[in-house]
């Protein structure tokens, strides 16, 4: 049986499954209930389950008929502290939490596919399913990483999915090179001299520093780099000062930088250290700038493994529906941690016209569900497939 007719079977089934996670939203590394739910379901399908890896983790392998390669399938488990605005019948039931990104449609999509891989077991390999927690902004697949996933799961290639907003249904995106952005993370401290509102002269105003500094940031995106390469800067935070009549004698800035390359990323924080610098002595005050812990680097497909999602997904949707063009995205992504490790590549599934990731309206479309565990099971077999291995 095909793929999708396989995936349509279940359809269902994964909806159930997918409103129960939406339902039910945990954030990073609390993810208990889903893991739960995820290797339940595993041990039923006869799967070979492993818990605990970045404590909520969960990697399921399915070893196929001979001993071809590895490759590993990866879904994101988490959700967000996103007050959810629907009223639907699955909404969250926990306050302030929301599955806003649509991992509870990935987790649902994966598991679809671990259904049908295990039911057939055809294809020439291994595959490891990798139910992964904290997605969004704490590097849930660094901590894997850190704890021994391609040791304890040695794979050749390891691949992504997300739902895209705007592509319509039954489309794909996916393209060789940078898809995701790399961030970094920046404090910003203004060291002034504080005193009455009345007597600026007498003091170091970091407010009007600061002013000057978040208005000159943005040069280093419009005068220091090529503008053939792409970089954005935000100063995202501004904090100084409690009351009308005191200048404060601080200021405490941050924002983020993303960049596509590690030449343009030197470069722009190059620039915004001399800026920081310079406009301190301008201003006298001092100005220290520090990268925060928790950036993500840049996520770079390797274009052979794009070659063989493009091929995967047009099985499922047809050749004119998967997109190859290059649309990178300023958005971060941490499976960047894992094409550190090996080489991959991670696709777009258009989630049709629904609300925005991370808006308080968002909803997975089921209807995407049957296709994406397809477009995996259609990934899986094709890489895994004898006369390739
Ligand atoms: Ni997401």
């Amino acid at each position: 049986m095909l793929p999708l007719a396989s995936a349509r079977l279940i359809q269902s089934e994964l909806q159930a499954l997918r409103r129960d996670l939406h339902a039910h939203p945990e954030t990073a590394f609390e993810e208990k209930r889903t893991a739960g739910v995820v290797a339940a379901r595993l041990e039923a399908w006869g799967i070979e389950t492993h818990r605990g890896l970045a404590d909520t983790g969960v990697v399921g392998v399915i070893r196929g008929a001979g001993s071809g390669e590895a490759i590993g399938l990866r879904a994101d488990m988490d959700a967000l502290p996103i007050a959810e605005a629907n009223e639907f019948a699955h909404r969250s039931t926990v306050a302030g939490r929301m599955h806003g990104c649509g991992h509870d449609g990935h987790t649902a999509m994966l598991l679809g596919a671990a259904r049908v891989l295990a039911d057939g077991r055809d294809f020439d390999g291994t595959v490891y399913l990798i139910f992964q927690p904290a997605e969004e902004g704490t590097g849930g697949a660094r901590v894997m990483i850190e704890q021994g996933l391609f040791e304890r799961f040695p794979m050749h290639a390891v691949f992504g999915m997300h739902n895209w907003p705007g592509l319509p249904v039954g489309e794909f995106a996916v393209h060789a090179g940078a898809v995701m952005a790399g961030t970094d993370r920046f404090r910003i401290r203004i060291e002034g001299v504080g005193g009455h509102a009345a007597m600026p002269h007498l003091g170091a105003d970091p407010v009007l520093a600061g002013a000057a500094l978040v208005q000159a940031v943005q040069s280093v995106v419009a005068r220091a780099l090529d503008p053939l390469e792409a970089a954005v800067v935000s100063i995202t935070c501004f904090h100084a000062g409690d009351t009308f009549n005191v200048l404060p004698g601080t200021a405490e800035l941050a924002g983020t930088l993303r960049a596509f390359s590690p030449a343009v990323r030197e470069k722009a924080l190059t620039r915004l250290r001399e800026l920081c610098a310079g406009i301190g002595a301008a201003f006298g005050v001092d100005i220290a700038f520090e990268l925060q812990p928790g950036g993500y680097p840049p996520t770079i497909n390797v274009a052979s493994e794009a070659a063989w999602c493009v091929q995967a997904a047009a099985a499922v949707v047809g050749e004119d529906a998967v997109h190859t063009a290059e649309h990178p995205s300023m958005g971060a992504e941490d499976f960047a941690f894992h094409l550190q490790k090996r080489p991959g590549a991670y696709i777009w599934i258009g989630n049709g016209a629904s609300a925005a990731l991370h808006h308080p309206r968002y909803d997975f479309n089921d209807d995407i569900l049957a296709l994406g565990t397809a477009y995996w099971v259609e990934l899986a077999r094709r890489r895994l497939a004898r006369e390739h291995a």
